[in-house]
């Protein structure tokens, strides 16, 4: 049977260079990075030359890249170590401040910030969005113009709808108010070219699993100067904001992604390759659409990353589509991969007012440079049969 992955946000094949890359690591070159002698030493060189490569990805300078754990703790990093430092080192007190989010983050992200009000007490507005998914600016103005605001965390690209917000725009914003700035750009590094020092970001949060590094390892931008404290208190790496004997291998991993993304970058290749995925998702899509009726596409089409397609199959369940899917050998994911095997419907097309017969029958498919065109035609044939088998069975359908 053939094997179709469209999950690629949820995460991505590692390309063959990076195993390599990181396989010494596993054996030989074992040595702890902040050790003296120079075995360890070795490899705290390899480290740094994997920072530099993160930065010169998202023009930033080495040091200002502290290697997290993946995009959860980056994020978690930003919001909290800010957090910690107007309450800890500047005694604010927790009422008197506030957080600028959107409604439809990811969970690293809003699930962070509701539990820092419901245990903390730390108040925080979540902006909405249009039907469109796009983010509503006069509102992110007027929240983020709030007394006590501290800082606005707003992601680049939807994970589930492949939206892309006016980071730029949303950042100057923030600046003329005197707040801070992160940007959660997980879903946006590979799809979209980032330079930290053009877009205007404090702090910045990537992935290594989602630009085909392994799993594990991600990074955090922090500006020079920028405010803030550690989450994990320990010994004296990374400058004492993110300490613990370092993920070797995974940095090692991460940096020979980014600089695989870089040259790709830098010769062309990666727009050649954004313009191919782009063109098979929109096969995809008007396939789908064409032959699937009372279906949508959610987000917007002008807006969107190359990769990402969300539809709503209308009376049908998404689980039962990717279930069925599954069986033919296509992976794909209703929502974001947190919240798949939850049947709770997804809070981003709820805040995107996606109505409630096509809320439950969505289905994100995300595709990547190993996408093929036989891929995409595979779904052709299998998918409406799908949608037509589980409408039958549908009691919404008449
Ligand atoms: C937008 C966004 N932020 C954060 C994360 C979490 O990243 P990680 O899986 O590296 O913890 C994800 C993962 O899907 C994501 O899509």
């Amino acid at each position: 049977m053939k094997k179709v992955y469209f999950d690629n946000n949820a995460t991505t094949r590692t390309d063959c260079d990076v195993v390599e890359a990181m396989g010494k690591f596993w054996g030989e070159l074992y040595g702890n990075p902040s050790s003296i002698h120079l075995f360890g030493g070795s490899v705290s060189k390899y480290i740094e030359e994997a920072r530099q490569s993160v930065a010169s990805l998202i023009n930033a300078d080495p040091d200002e890249i502290y290697f997290t754990s993946g995009g959860t703790e980056a994020d978690n990093l930003a919001i909290q170590g800010v957090a910690r430092h107007y309450i800890y080192k500047e005694k604010k007190q927790v009422e008197n401040c506030h957080l600028v989010s959107s409604q439809v983050e990811h969970p690293a992200v809003i699930a962070q910030l509701s539990y820092l009000k419901e245990h903390l007490g730390l108040k925080s507005t979540l902006v909405g969005v249009s039907s469109c998914g796009d983010i509503d600016i006069k509102s992110f103005s007027k929240a983020v113009s709030t007394p006590g605001t501290l800082l606005a965390s707003i992601m680049m690209a939807n994970n589930e709808t492949g939206v892309i917000f006016p980071i730029k725009e949303l950042a100057s914003i923030a600046k003329k108010q005197g707040v801070l700035f992160h940007v959660d750009a997980v879903q946006g590094l590979g799809k979209l070219d980032i330079d930290v020092r053009d877009l205007g970001v404090d702090l910045m949060s990537i992935s290594s699993h989602k630009i085909h590094g392994p799993k594990g390892v991600g990074a955090l931008y922090v500006k020079r100067g920028t405010p803030i404290e550690p989450l994990f208190i320990g010994g004296h790496q990374q400058h004492l904001l993110r300490p613990g004997t370092e993920n070797v291998c995974g940095i090692i991993g991460f940096g020979k992604a980014c600089k695989n993304l870089y040259f790709a970058t830098k010769n062309g290749v990666l727009e050649q390759e954004r313009e191919k995925i782009s063109a098979l998702r929109n096969k995809l899509q008007e396939g789908l659409l064409s032959t699937c009726i009372d279906t949508q596409v959610n987000g917007n089409l002008n807006s969107r990353v190359c990769n990402t397609l969300n539809m709503s199959f209308e009376y049908i369940e998404g689980e039962s589509i990717l279930l069925l899917m599954d069986e033919m050998g296509i992976w794909a994911s209703s929502g974001s991969a947190c919240t798949s095997g939850s049947l709770e419907s997804s809070h981003v097309l709820r805040a995107m007012g996606v109505p409630f017969s096509m809320l439950h029958g969505s289905i994100r498919f995300s595709l990547s440079k190993y996408s093929n065109e036989s891929e995409v035609d595979y779904c052709l044939e299998k998918i409406p049969e799908i949608v037509k088998r589980l409408r039958k069975l549908s009691p919404f359908v008449k």
